[in-house]
């Protein structure tokens, strides 16, 4: 059997701006360009009347290397079925896939190439919409960077959060529980046998961390922003709804292509306030703070830190989720997910904001309805926090900011000051942090230095562990400092981002033990007690050596990164027209 080819895209390649014909490969003869395309796309089976249907590409970043994102094959073969059910043609392809506990040095370091690989390749094959599907933490934020670079109609479709656990009667998730049976373990309050039990129960099943860390984050930042569609950020992984989200997702992109809906009229201004409420409502990732920057950056917007504060001062943490709260993803969709959540910030939000589903965010709220009695969401009146989770702090060791995650900090060290206990690198860390000879008390500072993006792609190791001389006598958190990030599921009271970093040669790099540092979280400030005499005697005698790469990808990160404020994204990524700065003060 055979097909009348398309008049439009077999006769008239150079007019065709969609389908098949579209971004033809060039072999100096768009005719024969498509002419080849179309026979190779046959052999594969494709018939001209399939080939005739709106394109939507699906990034397939499924790897056994990715539990996170264990179920793609589910939801590819949803999203199909959706793009097949209104009428569009379905292209899935692959891309790289990144899990936090699988990339070497650290997930953070390819997150930029893998929004360049998700960029490239949305640009390379004809398509026109795409359903971006990524779960674990760097995914999503390295997939809406890629996409807004692009400008195509997008929608994201997040792999959803894994099941709890339970681990000798006590629910246990990953990964706030990891921390905290592993800090048990080094105070030698639980056994070996006991910490092997407890590791088969923290990840109970496929999908991304159960609790408000940065896949979390990012998948209600991502349902804010109106990227991914009402409802879409809590089901978890392995359920029946996880897989109607995704079928819905696919119908919506087709729905997309056909409006032209881009990825421009969904990132305003008004989207990224939308989801500096919810980051801040959620007491969500201090990553996502780094990646909101980044994705920003793409559209041509900057993050003003200072009015993020703003925002944080009158936007209190709603959501008891762990590690703020008390409870995990699974019970916050059983409150009713993100509707839950944003009609409580209702007052907060702009409602006109559109949505992928071409809709604005306040008529989808109408459409989700009232709402029903539940616990995990709290009122504007009664928070959780009174405060936005995570505040900006500035002062003369940080001069472009540093960030703290309030909601999840000891309130009795958010005013400290202390005496410096310098750690040079990770490495020195690693090395003396458990020394039983380390001059350290529990109202010390313990000092990171050179985790930051230009000297080490900003691991998540600002979560310095306590010493464990101090944690065998019961101390649980210190006031820790770096350049460096922590992961969305870690707590304490844990000052991160310090920009400039260290390696750049930042007030960081030439703080030094017993020197005086203080915390002020009510004033927003952090300061270190040094007169200019001895920082300019320090900066003589100990210049700072910028971090290189002699070649490859190490080469390009470590010559065009960027710092925290900027999204450590790479200077050559970011938008070339500046459209201002997001939140609009
Ligand atoms: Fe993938 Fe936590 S490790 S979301």
């Amino acid at each position: 059997m055979t097909d009348k080819p398309s008049q439009q895209s077999s006769i008239h390649p150079e007019a065709a701006t969609s389908g098949m014909a579209k971004g033809l490969t060039n072999y100096g003869d768009r005719g024969f360009s498509l002419f080849l395309r179309k026979a190779f796309i046959k052999g594969a089976g494709f018939t001209d009347k399939a080939l005739e249907r709106p394109v939507i590409g699906i990034t397939n970043t499924g790897s056994s290397y990715n539990p996170c994102h264990g179920n793609m094959p589910q939801l590819m073969e949803a999203v199909k079925r959706g793009i097949l059910m209104a009428g569009g043609l379905p292209m899935d392809f692959p891309t790289i896939s990144l899990h936090e506990s699988f990339s070497q040095p650290t997930s953070m370091y390819l997150r930029n190439l893998m929004s360049m690989d998700t960029e490239e390749m949305l640009r390379a094959q004809p398509m026109d919409a795409v359903v971006l599907i990524g779960g674990c933490d760097k995914t999503v934020p390295a997939q809406l960077m890629g996409a807004a670079s692009v400008g195509l109609p997008a929608v994201q479709l997040v792999t959803g959060s894994m099941l709890t656990g339970s681990h000798r009667s006590e629910r246990v998730g990953a990964c706030t529980d990891c921390r905290r049976y592993w800090g048990k373990f080094r105070a030698e309050e639980i056994d070996s046998e006991e910490i092997s039990d407890v590791n088969n129960q923290l990840v109970a099943s496929v999908g991304t961390c159960s609790v408000a860390g940065t896949a979390s984050t990012m998948a209600c930042i991502a349902e804010a922003l109106g990227i991914a569609i009402p409802g879409s950020a809590s089901p978890p992984a392995v359920t029946a709804d996880r897989i109607r989200i995704a079928e819905r997702t696919g119908e919506v992109a087709v729905h997309m292509a056909r409006a032209g809906l881009t990825i421009d009229q969904i990132l305003t201004p008004a989207a990224f306030e939308n989801a500096i409420r919810v980051l801040l409502a959620m007491g969500g990732s201090t990553n996502a703070i780094v990646h909101l920057a980044a994705i920003a950056g793409r559209m041509g917007y900057e993050l003003d830190l200072k009015a993020l504060d703003v925002f944080s001062r009158n936007t209190p943490v709603l959501l008891d989720l762990k590690p703020s709260g008390d409870h995990y993803m699974e019970d916050f969709h059983a409150a009713g997910g993100m509707p839950t959540l944003l009609r409580e910030l209702k007052p907060l939000l702009n409602l006109e904001a559109l949505t992928v589903t071409g809709k604005t965010l306040g008529e989808e709220l109408e459409a989700a309805g009232p709402g029903f009695k539940q616990t995990i969401v709290k009122t504007l009146k009664e928070p959780l926090y009174p405060q936005g989770g995570i505040a900006v702090l500035h002062g003369n060791l940080a001069p472009g900011g540093a960030i703290i995650k309030q909601s999840a900090a000891n309130p009795a060290l958010m005013e400290h000051e202390g005496r410096a206990v310098v750690f040079e690198n990770a490495e020195d860390l690693a090395a003396r942090i458990d020394a039983p000879d380390l001059d350290v008390q529990a109202n010390d500072i313990l000092v990171l230095k050179n985790i930051g993006p230009k000297a080490a792609a900003m691991p998540e190791a600002g979560y310095l562990p306590i010493p464990k001389k101090l944690a065998a006598q019961g101390v649980k958190d210190m006031v820790r400092i770096s350049d460096g990030r922590m992961s969305g599921t870690a707590f304490g009271t844990i000052v991160l981002h310090v920009t400039p970093e260290a390696a750049i040669g930042g007030p960081l790099a030439w703080v030094q033990n017993g020197d005086r540092i203080k915390l002020s979280v009510s004033q927003r400030s952090i300061e270190w007690m040094v007169d200019s005499a001895e920082l300019d005697r320090r900066q003589s005698a100990q210049p700072v050596q910028v971090p290189s790469a002699e070649r490859g990808y190490a080469h390009l990160f470590k010559k065009t990164v960027l710092q925290a404020d900027r999204g450590a994204d790479f200077d050559f990524l970011t938008a070339t027209e500046s459209k201002g700065a997001i939140p609009r003060s």
